[in-house]
C-alpha cells in the first residue's frame, strides 16, 4: 500500500519558499489521525454507512465526536476560513500492519486511500493529477495514542518485532507517500502528555476503557510518559531530517501539541472558560461503574460547565481544548505560533 514512486506534479511547486507559512495562502487543510481528530467517520463505519469518496461528516446533534461535541478541525476551518478534509478515524493507528488494533482505516493505508479517492485522478499512472494547488493546502498528521496505548505497547500486546521507531517511521513514510502524490506542506503534531489523562494516571482503579484485569497505575504512568517522550523525539528528528532532504521543494514542521497541553495544564484559567473553576485533572463525562458502559453519562458536568474541563473523559481532550488547539494551529499556519 506504500506509494513509493515519485510522480512529477505541477510546476508551481518550484515557487514555494521553504518554511514561509505566513506568505502562503492556505485554502484547505487535510487531516489524518484518530479519535482526537475524527468528527464522525468511525461512527459511520460502525453504522454501516461507510465513509467513502466525498463523505459528509456528521455533526451534533445528529452525532457527537469523542470530545463530546464538535472536533477541533471544524474550529480550525472556522477560524482560518479553510476547507477541511478530515480523514481521521476514531480507534485508528498509523499502520494496521505494525499495530493491528480494531482495524479502523489507518493513516498510512485506508485514510490515505480516501485522500486519493477524493483528490487524485489517474492515481498510480503517469497522468496522475492532484485537484488542489500544493501551495494552498496543508497536511496535518496527528496520531499515536492508540499505537502506543491499550492492547498495544502499554499492555505489552505489540508484536515482538515492532518498536516505537517503527511507529514514528510510519508517520514519516506517510509524509513521503503524500509528497509522491503532490502534497508539499506538512505538519506533524507531537503526541500529548498522555500521563495527564485519567486512563494513564498513576492510579490503579479501573476505568471504562480498562475495567479489568487490574493494572498497576504507577507502572502504566511511567511507561506512557516514556513512550510519548520517545515518540516525540523520534518524530522531531525525523521531521528535521525530511525538512533538510526536501529543502526548497516542501515544508514540514512539528506542531508542539505536547507543549500546548502542558501550558493548558499549568495555567488553566487562561484556557478554560466554563461556568465553574477550570479543571484540568478531572473530566466532564462520567461512567460511575467501570464495568457498565450503560451508566456512562450519569453524573456528567452540565453544558454550562463543560468548557471548564481540559478533558472530556478518561482519555479524550474536551471541545474547549480542541478550540484552543484550533486557535493555536491557525496561528501556526499564519506564522505566529509559539508551538
Ligand atoms: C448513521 O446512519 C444513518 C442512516 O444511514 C445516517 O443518517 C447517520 O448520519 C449515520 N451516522 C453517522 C455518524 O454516520
Ligand atoms: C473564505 O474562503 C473562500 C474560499 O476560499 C473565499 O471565496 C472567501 O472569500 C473567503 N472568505 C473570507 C471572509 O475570507
Ligand atoms: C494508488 O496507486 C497506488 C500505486 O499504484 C496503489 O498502490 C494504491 O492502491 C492506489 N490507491 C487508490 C486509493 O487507488
Ligand atoms: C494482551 O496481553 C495480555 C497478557 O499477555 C493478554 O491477556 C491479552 O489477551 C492481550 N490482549 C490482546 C488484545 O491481545
Ligand atoms: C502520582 O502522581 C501524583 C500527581 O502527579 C504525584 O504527586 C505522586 O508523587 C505520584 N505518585 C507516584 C507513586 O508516582
Ligand atoms: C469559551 O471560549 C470559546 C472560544 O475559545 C467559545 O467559543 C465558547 O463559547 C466559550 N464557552 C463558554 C461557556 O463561554
Ligand atoms: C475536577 O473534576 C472532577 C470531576 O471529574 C472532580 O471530582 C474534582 O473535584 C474537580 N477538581 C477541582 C479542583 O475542582
Amino acid at each position: 500500500m506504500l506509494v513509493t514512486s515519485s510522480i512529477p506534479v505541477s510546476v508551481t511547486l518550484l515557487a514555494l519558499a521553504p518554511r514561509a507559512w505566513g506568505k502562503t495562502t492556505t485554502k484547505a487543510v487535510v487531516l489524518f489521525g484518530d479519535s482526537y481528530t475524527d468528527q464522525s467517520r468511525q461512527h459511520s463505519i460502525a453504522n454501516g454507512s461507510f465513509p467513502g469518496k466525498d463523505y459528509q461528516e456528521v455533526f451534533p446533534p445528529a452525532d457527537t465526536a469523542a470530545d463530546g461535541g464538535v472536533q477541533w478541525p471544524w474550529y480550525l476551518g472556522l477560524y482560518g476560513n479553510y476547507t477541511i478534509w478530515n480523514y481521521a478515524t476514531g480507534g485508528a493507528v498509523c499502520s494496521n500492519v505494525l499495530t493491528p488494533l480494531s482495524g479502523e482505516p489507518d493513516v498510512i493505508g485506508g485514510q490515505t486511500d480516501w485522500f486519493i479517492q477524493d483528490h487524485v485522478s489517474n492515481n498510480g499512472t503517469k497522468h496522475q493529477k492532484l485537484d488542489m494547488d500544493p501551495a494552498e493546502f496543508v497536511v496535518i498528521i496527528y496520531v499515536g495514542t492508540n499505537d502506543v496505548g491499550l492492547n498495544s505497547f502499554v499492555t505489552d500486546n505489540q508484536s515482538a518485532t515492532v518498536s516505537l521507531a517503527d511507529l514514528a517511521g510510519c508517520q514519516l513514510q506517510t509524509l513521503r507517500n503524500l509528497y509522491a502524490l503532490g502534497a508539499r506542506r506538512f505538519i506533524v503534531n507531537s503526541m500529548i502528555p498522555l500521563q495527564l489523562t485519567r486512563l494513564y494516571a498513576n492510579i490503579s482503579a479501573p476505568t471504562i476503557y480498562y475495567p479489568s484485569p487490574p493494572h498497576d497505575g504507577v507502572v502504566w504512568n511511567k511507561r506512557i510518559f516514556n513512550f510519548v517522550h520517545t515518540m516525540n523525539t523520534l518524530l522531531k528528528n525525523g521531521v528535521d531530517a525530511l525538512s533538510q532532504e526536501w529543502q526548497g521543494s516542501a515544508t514540514v514542521d512539528m506542531f508542539n501539541t505536547y507543549g500546548l497541553f502542558e501550558d493548558m495544564y499549568n495555567d488553566p484559567t487562561k484556557w478554560f472558560n466554563g461556568s465553574i473553576p477550570a479543571n484540568v485533572t478531572g473530566h466532564c463525562h462520567q461512567c460511575p461503574d467501570a464495568n457498565d458502559f450503560r451508566q456512562c453519562g450519569i453524573g456528567d458536568c452540565t453544558l454550562a460547565e463543560r468548557d471548564s474541563y481540559m478533558f472530556w473523559d478518561e482519555l479524550h481532550p474536551s471541545e474547549q481544548t480542541g478550540r484552543n488547539l484550533a486557535r493555536e494551529m491557525w496561528a501556526k499556519l499564519t506564522g505566529s505560533s509559539n508551538y
